[in-house]
């Protein structure tokens, strides 16, 4: 019997390689991975191209923000895992372009890039890049193509990051909002790229959204576990309440020249808030995957 066969966007990127590597070794679904046409002779891009050549993955060239470039790549798939990432265009314009072109195809189900805390509980306005996710999100409801969600909280590795500056090791300080006490959830890239080869196989996450962590821990429990683990103490910065965080974001929004100067504290009120918690965390759905704790991975990244 031939496989189906599932096209993956984004291949090139942090986290869609995972994706496709998690996939192709589980090895249920042929692979098929578009990618813009620079990719294929870009020196850069070489290394992770051949990797996924090594697991057997086919290329197919093509570019979201060219929509004639999509029924092609759309030809006898059966399923779409996106994991792009970029502006308004390329997020919602792009994957709308692709959803159009999947319906035309006869897809039958897709899981759009995600890979989120539960952006369906934010308000419109809450976090930039969700209300992107919730467009498109809303756009596969109304298409032909049945939707999967992949909702894993934070990436483990983006609360280590400069990024949310949560974890300031330069400063040696811990900087938090919110009463610390509010329970968040964590997954790591790896973990999550797993989930995602098993839903997108999965007949039954058709129309629904798999929640997953690796950890649920708060601000105060994550200090704490940084500490216990590596014996190194860092000085606690409270930053102050959420109705501070909110009131720095509105005044951020009107002198902002770009969404980036406030996005980082917009995922921050998602998750101090608890706004959006994950609630129905089901990771024993697919308890072949040993998911990764926080104090695991500061473990094994030597924090
Ligand atoms: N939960 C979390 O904490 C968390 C953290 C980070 C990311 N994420 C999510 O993970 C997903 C992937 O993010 P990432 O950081 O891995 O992104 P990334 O590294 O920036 O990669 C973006 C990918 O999108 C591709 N792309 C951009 N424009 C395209 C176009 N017009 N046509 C086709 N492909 C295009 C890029 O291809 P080229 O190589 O051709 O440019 C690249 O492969 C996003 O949904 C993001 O929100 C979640």
């Amino acid at each position: 019997m031939t496989k189906p066969t599932v096209l993956l966007t984004g291949v090139t990127g942090m986290f869609g390689f995972k994706v496709a590597m998690a996939i192709a070794s589980k090895g249920a679904m042929s692979v098929r991975a578009l990618v813009r046409a620079d990719n294929l002779t870009d020196s850069k891009k070489a290394q992770t191209l051949d990797s996924l050549k090594a697991q057997g993955i086919k290329f197919v060239e093509g570019d979201l923000l060219n929509p004639a470039s999509l029924p092609n790549a759309c030809e006898g798939i059966d399923a779409i895992v996106s994991a792009v990432s970029g502006d308004d265009n390329i997020v919602v314009t792009g994957q709308i372009n692709l959803i159009e072109a999947a319906q035309t195809k006869g897809v039958k189900r897709m899981i759009h890039s995600d890979f989120s805390f539960d952006y369906r509980k934010l308000d419109w306005g809450d976090n930039y890049n969700s209300d992107m996710r919730k467009k498109v999100f809303h756009a596969l409801e109304e298409s032909s193509i049945a939707y999967t969600l992949i909702l894993n909280g934070c990436f483990t590795e983006i609360l280590f990051s400069p990024f949310l500056n949560v974890f300031d090791f330069k400063a040696g300080q811990f900087n938090y909002w919110g009463d610390g006490e509010t329970l968040i959830d964590f997954t790591t890239t790896d973990d999550t790229a797993k989930y995602i080869a098993e839903a997108i196989a999965d007949p039954e996450m058709e129309n629904a959204a798999l929640e997953v962590a690796g950890d649920v821990l708060s601000m105060k429990q994550l200090k704490a576990t940084y500490s216990e683990t590596t014996g190194k103490t860092l000085i606690e910065n409270h930053l102050g309440s959420v109705t501070d965080l909110q009131a720095w974001i509105a005044n951020a929004k009107t002198t902002a020249s770009s969404p980036d100067e406030y996005l980082a504290q917009q995922y921050l009120f998602g998750m101090v808030s608890g706004k959006a918690k994950l609630d129905h965390i089901d990771n024993q759905r697919y308890p072949n995957i040993t998911h990764t704790s926080v104090k695991e991975y500061i473990l094994k990244a030597g924090l």
